[in-house]
Parts: structure tokens; C-alpha cells; sequence
């Protein structure tokens, strides 16, 4: 989701600004959108869709000459989109209008708590509580600014909230762990979940911290712990170019979502994993009774990760596989009543992967999305879904979204399976500071300058690395148009070793000092012995280093959650490579996001 706030220092069309602002921000998600206007009643304007809907809806509404607001563009976690669930909310007698981007873990209760005082909810959101809250500290006496933070105290979780009062020309902020930067200028002052809201009108920044609040107010900003007292705050001057704000300063899309995995995984775990029973709690499928064999159906990338999902199914004792979408077909299958059908898509509008859900559903199968955006088709068409949480992603190549199927899955599979473990969980939980480090160096890209001529790539995997390997391959043909196949390490040798030369760098990635360790080290040695360059993806627990010509380090780990981080270090090997070649990374030629034909 964007956050956008406005205090014009003069007379201005704080409309007008909110809009532009929600306009950069649109990357950021857009299943809907709205507006708050202070400076007399509280005006609200919201409508479902992208944003030209609230500025159709707006083309005739009197909003000029207003000087304070707030604005949302939303990426659905709660409730899915509508009018009623775009933000900004607000009480019930129009005093306070709030937006928000984050997750109120502890919403469930105090809507609870606020409908026994007689408040009716309006959406079906995490963030209308509170309005809601701050309203009732309004009631009991407290002025705007105390209200405000009494309300922020109530919540649990992650947030950037923005609140405005009717007939007040002040914007409110708080955060916890979700961004907001505040912004100065002569006109005004700015708030926003990210910098190329404002950046067409001024470049002088201060960075919210977490646990800080904000008071905007004509020119003036001020910022306070929770406590109350005074934060000195640095100023900091932005450089970016304007046209690539939308990236935060990096040259492509996919560079950024490689970037935000740490921070996409965390948000996709949230309130999932509990450590100390060692069990993982998907509400989402309460009281599901699981009826094997589990199948799979999904495209391109999401096909890999269903993959790995299936494996997991299947190591934890129940019977699952992985097709193609394009290759199902219900009625040569023995789908029926009984049966457990789980999409993988990370739009949920991919053509071949509804229609495969489709024929599951018209077979009476239970059918279960596994996706990224809430309200999609896939979403709306199955029985349960899974959310991935990985925010909006832009570039075709998907990356954050990968890693987020991955982890999404192996939660479903330790659920829906009951298989408990604390090692798992304890490592789960380590993943987003174990891509961290491997995004903290630069080996990949020396990698692929050093391979940028190769004349094809080869990666291979066994086990939970077999998808990776594909998915490795798959990134590297996408973005860079070179050949790239991805094998199963022991298929090598039925076959793709009579294309291994020279010019051929192969790619093994091998964890671990086990029994797949050791027979894809076998493989690694047949490719070593023609002269091939092998590049070795380890946690160096085993000799492949030996062999191998460079070797791409991994924090150690098991194994299911090393492939996690490993295909960060392959993601990365295709982005420079691409980078090298100069090829147009976030659009790659002939592709498309995604495919609604089939
Ligand atoms: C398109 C994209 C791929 C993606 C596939 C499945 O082909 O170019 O990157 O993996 O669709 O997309 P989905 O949204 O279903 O995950």
C-alpha cells in the first residue's frame, strides 16, 4: 500500500498534490484508492479499481482550495477491494480519517471490544479500528494530538498510519515497522510511505523511525518518541532522478524485489510460526481436513515452487505432485469429490492455471489458491487461499514472489501435514537474515561478468535444489535471452552433458554433506572433467568447493530452507549477467506478467 499526507503552508489544492502523490505510488499496489480532506467537514472521496476511478469519481467535486489531507492506494491484505474497504476510514460521526499500510495482528480483538461498545464496523479491514479507537479517546476528553497516540498504543503489529481531523490543518503520523518519510518544503510539508510521492516537489527528507510520531503543520514538522519528547532529526537531501523514484533509487524493478525478500518473507510468516511448540498456524485453513493426495497445478515460476511445495507434502508423509497447468486436464484424471487441488499463481489471474482450477472445481474437487493478490480470480474461485504477502511486484521476472511461494508452501505443507518441528521453524525464522547476507555481497556479480560471453548456461539440483535449478535457469533465459536449462543433477549424464564445453558455465547448487551432497559432487566432477567451468552454490559443508571454478556462498543450513536462499544467489548471477548484456531487465522482450491467454 502508499501513504500520502499534505499541510499546504498557504491556500493550495491539497487535492491535487494527494492525487500526484497517489499517482508515484501506484507500484506500490492498486485495488483501490481515497482521499481525506481536513480543513472544514471531513471530506472523503474512495472507489475500488486503480486510481483514474477516484479521479473520475472526482472530475466534478468541489475540492479545490483545501490545505490538508491524506491519501491511500491500497494492496489488499484485509477484506478484499471495494469501496467500502479503501481506505481512508474513518469514525462514525466523520471526526478523524485514518489511512494505513501494515497488518493490526491484534484487530480481531478490539473490533471485538469496540462492537460491544455498539460500534458498527463499515469495511471489513484491519485499519477501521482505528478511527474507532481514537474517536472514543476523543469522547473521553483527550485533545487530537493524545488521542492519536493513545490509539497507536492499542495496536499490535506492523504499521505507518496517517490520521486528519475534521476543521484541523494538521496530519498526524506514526510507525512501526513500516516505512514513512516525512518531507519539507516552503509550500508545505509531506508525508508518504516512500520518497517518489513527493519528490517532484522537494528532496529534503527525514526519515521516520520506528516507534516515532509525527505532527505536520504549515512548514513545520515535528518528531517525538513515545514518550512525548522531542527526536532531533536529520535532514537528508535525495538524489534520485524523479523518473526512477518508483525504484527507490535502483536502476531496475527486480533489482528492488530482489532487495525486499528479507523483508517480503518476514511479513509472509507473520504471526505463523510458533517457535516454542515448533508448529506452524495457518488460519486461513482452520478446521481443513486434509484429504491426500495433494495436487498441484501452476505456470513458469510458480510451476517451480509448486514443485518444492509438493516435495515438502511428500517428504512429511502425505502423497502430492505437480503439473504443469497447461497439462492438466480433470477429466483424464482421476480428480473428484475427494480430491485436494492447490493453484500456485502469484497474480491468480494466469489463464492455464484458472482454467486448471476451474475443471477442478466443476469435478467437485476442494481447490485452494496459493497467491499474492488478494481479490484475484484465483482468490475469489476457491474453496481456501493461502496469502504470500510479498507486496506488489513489478518487473516481470518474478523473484520476491518465489521466495514467498517457497516459504508460503512449506508452511502450508508443515500445517495441512501436522508436522512439527522447532528446527524447521527456528530456521524458517533465520531465512530473511540469511538472504540478507548473501544481498550484502558480490560475488554474483563478479560471476556474471566473468561469464557474461558464455554461449549457455547449465544449472543443476537434486532434491528441494532440483526447482531451484529450474527456476535458476528459467531467471537466466528470461532477462538475458541466452540459452539456460535447468536439470536434475543425476539427468545429466542421460543426455545435456553432450552440450557441457568450455563455453558453458554449469551451475550446482549442493548444501549439506549428505547423500545428495555427495552424488551431485559425482556429477559436478563428470562436468569438471570436460573442461567446463562449474560454479558451486554451498554452504561449503562439503568438497564441491574443490571442483569448482567460483563458489557462491550460503549461510548453512537444511536443506529445504538453503534452497530459499541459494536461488537469491541465482537470482542474482541472472540479474548482472542481464545487466552486463544491457538487455531491458523489468520488461524482457516478448513477456508478459501476466498471461490471461492460454
Ligand atoms: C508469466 C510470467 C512468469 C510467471 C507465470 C505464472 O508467464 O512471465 O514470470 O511465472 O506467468 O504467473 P503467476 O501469476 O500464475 O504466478
Amino acid at each position: 500500500c502508499g501513504i500520502i499526507g499534505y499541510v499546504g503552508a498557504d491556500r493550495s489544492n491539497a487535492a491535487d498534490v494527494l492525487l500526484h502523490g497517489l499517482s508515484q505510488l501506484e507500484y506500490r499496489g492498486y485495488d483501490s484508492a481515497g482521499i481525506a480532506l481536513a480543513d472544514g467537514k471531513l471530506d472523503v472521496h474512495k472507489r475500488q479499481g486503480e486510481l483514474s476511478a477516484l479521479e473520475n469519481a472526482l472530475a466534478g467535486a468541489d475540492i479545490g482550495n483545501q490545505t490538508t489531507g491524506i491519501g491511500h492506494t491500497r494492496w489488499s491484505t484485509h477484506g478484499p477491494p471495494s469501496d467500502r474497504n479503501a481506505h481512508p476510514h474513518t469514525d462514525a460521526e466523520n471526526r478523524v480519517a485514518v489511512v494505513h499500510n501494515g497488518i493490526i495482528e491484534n484487530y480481531q480483538g478490539l473490533r471485538d471490544e469496540l462492537s460491544a461498545e455498539g460500534i458498527d464496523f463499515r469495511s471489513e479491514t484491519d485499519t477501521e479500528v482505528i478511527p474507532h479507537l481514537i474517536a472514543g479517546f476523543l469522547e473521553d476528553g483527550l485533545d487530537h494530538e493524545a488521542a492519536f497516540r493513545a490509539a497507536i498504543d492499542r495496536l499490535e503489529g506492523s504499521y505507518a498510519v496517517a490520521a486528519v481531523f475534521a476543521g484541523s490543518e494538521t496530519v498526524y503520523a506514526a510507525r512501526h515497522e513500516s516505512p514513512l518519510v516525512l518531507g519539507l518544503a516552503d509550500d508545505g510539508t509531506y508525508l508518504a510511505s516512500d520518497v517518489p510521492a513527493f519528490i517532484e516537489f522537494t528532496d529534503r527528507v527525514i526519515y521516520l523511525e520506528d516507534g516515532e510520531f509525527a505532527r505536520l503543520e504549515g512548514d513545520e514538522i515535528s518528531v517525538t518518541d513515545s514518550e512525548g519528547r522531542v527526536v532531533e532529526t536529520s535532514i537528508e537531501t535525495i538524489e534520485w532522478d524523479p523518473e526512477d523514484a518508483g525504484k527507490s533509487g535502483y536502476d531496475h524493478y527486480m533489482r528492488k524485489e530482489i532487495n525486499e525478500q528479507p523483508s517480503a518473507l518476514r511479513e509472509c510468516f507473520r504471526g505463523r510460526l510458533d517457535e516454542l511448540s515448533g508448529r506452524v498456524t495457518l488460519e486461513e485453513f482452520e478446521g481443513f481436513e486434509l484429504n491426500p493426495p495433494v495436487t498441484f497445478v501452476a505456470c513458469g515460476t510458480s510451476y517451480h515452487a509448486a514443485l518444492f511445495g509438493a516435495q515438502l507434502f511428500r517428504e512429511w508423509g502425505v502423497p502430492a505432485h505437480a503439473y504443469l497447468a497447461s497439462e492438466f486436464e480433470a477429466e483424464t484424471m482421476p480428480i473428484d469429490t475427494d480430491s485436494v487441488v492447490v493453484g500456485v499463481t502469484q497474480s491468480g489471474e494466469t489463464a492455464d492455471t484458472l482454467r486448471a482450477l476451474r475443471e477442478a472445481n466443476a469435478a467437485g474437487a476442494t481447490t485452494v489458491a496459493v497467491t499474492n493478490v488478494v481479490g484475484s480470480s484465483a482468490a475469489r474461485e476457491t474453496d481456501r487461499v493461502l496469502y504470500i504477502r510479498a507486496g506488489p511486484e513489478i518487473s516481470v521476472a518474478a523473484t520476491k514472489t518465489f521466495a514467498s511461494q517457497q516459504a508460503a508452501l512449506t508452511m502450508l505443507a508443515a500445517a495441512l501435514s501436522n508436522h512439527r518441528s522447532r528446527d524447521l521453524v527456528r530456521e524458517l525464522r533465520s531465512v530473511p537474515d540469511r538472504i540478507q547476507s548473501v544481498l550484502d555481497e558480490d560475488a554474483a556479480r563478479e560471476v556474471a561478468s566473468t561469464y557474461a560471453d558464455a554461449s549457455a548456461y547449465f544449472f543443476i539440483g537434486r532434491g528441494y535444489h532440483y526447482p531451484v535449478a529450474l527456476e535458476g535457469a528459467l531467471k537466466m533465459k528470461e532477462i538475458t535471452y541466452k540459452h539456460a536449462e535447468g536439470f536434475a543433477a543425476g539427468e545429466l549424464k542421460h543426455g545435456p552433458l553432450a552440450l557441457v564445453t568450455e563455453q558453458t558455465p554449469v551451475f550446482a547448487i549442493v548444501t549439506g554433506d549428505g547423500r545428495r551432497a555427495e552424488k551431485t559432487i559425482g556429477n559436478v566432477k563428470e562436468v569438471e572433467a570436460r573442461g567446463t567451468p562449474v560454479v558451486a552454490i554451498t554452504d561449503g559443508r562439503s568438497e564441491v568447493g574443490r571442483y569448482a571454478d567460483h563458489v557462491l556462498e550460503v549461510p548453512s543450513a537444511g536443506e529445504i530452507t538453503s534452497s530459499m536462499v541459494a536461488n537469491v544467489q541465482l537470482q542474482r548471477v541472472a540479474y548482472w549477467t542481464a545487466h552486463e548484456l544491457g538487455r531491458s531487465i523489468d520488461k524482457p522482450r516478448n513477456l508478459a506478467k501476466s498471461v490471461t491467454v492460454e
